[in-house]
């Protein structure tokens, strides 16, 4: 089937045959005109329930003063223009064409190996270092994310950059009004947002911040879930518990390749992962921030080139209480 879309000044583009890719919402066209570009058109049916909210929420993005500089932005697919049918019905918009592999293939046992054969640990750091560059613009801006589904963050195998996409489902604050993030994986959600209907609730820099640590926690360790206790309970029951099973007194950490990566991790970055799985459920204000995660994981990479922590993604022993990284020990004076 062709597909034809126009833009608001009637200019006719003709979309690819068929989607480059589909999501639960919308399907995403390439547009063989302009290469760099790609075009979202909503599913049928989720026009049908909520074609005015999706318009005033994509168009407020496209022209507020404050956010429309994204649309420039190398590392998002923020909206840039609507796009109608024949008849003039609203659906959908254009933006900038993402390439890249989903950050959940960086976050998995076994996934990374096929397409980012080199990682190690200085890489993986990198990629979360650029996301968490991105999302400090975007919450200056007042954007919340929201849904931090690992999907959703395309990294590219040269380059060590993140692109985001789905900005769409992001709550931002434009043309005067807040529009929600109305989705999220629970077991990506704060335990004070469990249960709640998101379309109507709003995301606070802290819920951004206990869902980014799960993020963070994931891509550091093979995709793991920081709130999976072997044995236990999910995911979800043990966010509403407070219950994380790493550090003193957590009760079990999963043993094998998760054992040993928590055991290399630097004990600052292991003491923020505590602090804000542990006091920070219960209180948002112990939840670590974007600046200092960036902090916390640019120390971490420059103690990995001094060799103070191991580099490989899966360290096949835990770490000795003496050991620093690949150096060797020390030979005796007299050898
Ligand atoms: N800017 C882009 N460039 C290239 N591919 C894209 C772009 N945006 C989306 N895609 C592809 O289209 C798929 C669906 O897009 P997207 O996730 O935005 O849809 P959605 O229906 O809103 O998804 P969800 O149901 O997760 O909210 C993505 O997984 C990705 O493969
Ligand atoms: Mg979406």
């Amino acid at each position: 089937m062709r597909t034809i879309v126009q833009t608001l000044h009637g200019e006719a583009v003709r979309l690819s045959d068929s989607p480059l890719a589909q999501g639960g919402e919308a399907a995403v066209y390439e547009v063989p005109q302009y290469p760099s570009v790609v075009v979202k058109l909503y599913h049928p049916q989720v026009l049908d329930k909520r074609r005015n909210s999706l318009r005033a929420k994509i168009e407020a993005m496209c022209t507020d003063p404050a956010l429309a500089g994204f649309k420039q932005h190398s590392r998002m697919t923020w909206p840039r223009f609507s796009v109608f049918d024949e008849r003039k019905q609203w659906r959908g918009y254009a933006m900038k064409k993402a390439a890249g592999v989903r950050m959940t293939v960086l976050a998995h046992a076994m996934a990374y190996h096929e397409h980012f054969p080199d990682l190690d640990r200085p890489a993986l750091l990198a990629y979360l270092l650029n996301l968490l560059s991105t999302m400090q613009e975007l919450h200056a801006a007042g954007v919340r994310l929201g849904d931090y589904n690992p999907a959703n963050f395309l990294c590219q195998p040269d380059g060590r950059e993140v692109t985001l996409i789905d900005c769409d489902s992001w709550q931002v604050q434009a043309a005067g009004r807040t529009f929600h993030c109305p989705v999220a994986a629970p077991e990506m959600l704060p335990p004070e947002l469990l249960g709640k209907d998101l379309a109507r609730t709003h995301r606070t820099l802290e819920s951004e911040q206990f869902s980014l640590a799960i993020l963070i926690f994931k891509v550091l360790m093979l995709g793991r879930h920081p709130f999976d206790v072997v044995g236990g309970e999910s995911p979800v029951a043990n966010i509403r518990q407070g219950h994380f099973p790493y550090g003193i007194g957590g009760g079990g950490i999963p043993k094998g390749a998760w054992f040993n990566i928590w055991s290399h991790l630097p004990f600052r970055l292991k003491e923020q992962f505590v602090r804000t799985f542990r006091d920070g459920s219960r209180d948002p204000t112990e939840r670590t921030t974007v600046p200092e995660w960036i902090q916390l994981l640019s120390l971490y990479q420059r103690e990995i080139t001094r060799g103070w922590h191991a580099a490989e993604i899966k360290p096949p022993a835990p770490k000795k209480s003496d050991y620093r990284g690949s150096q060797s020990a020390p030979q005796p004076l007299s050898a």
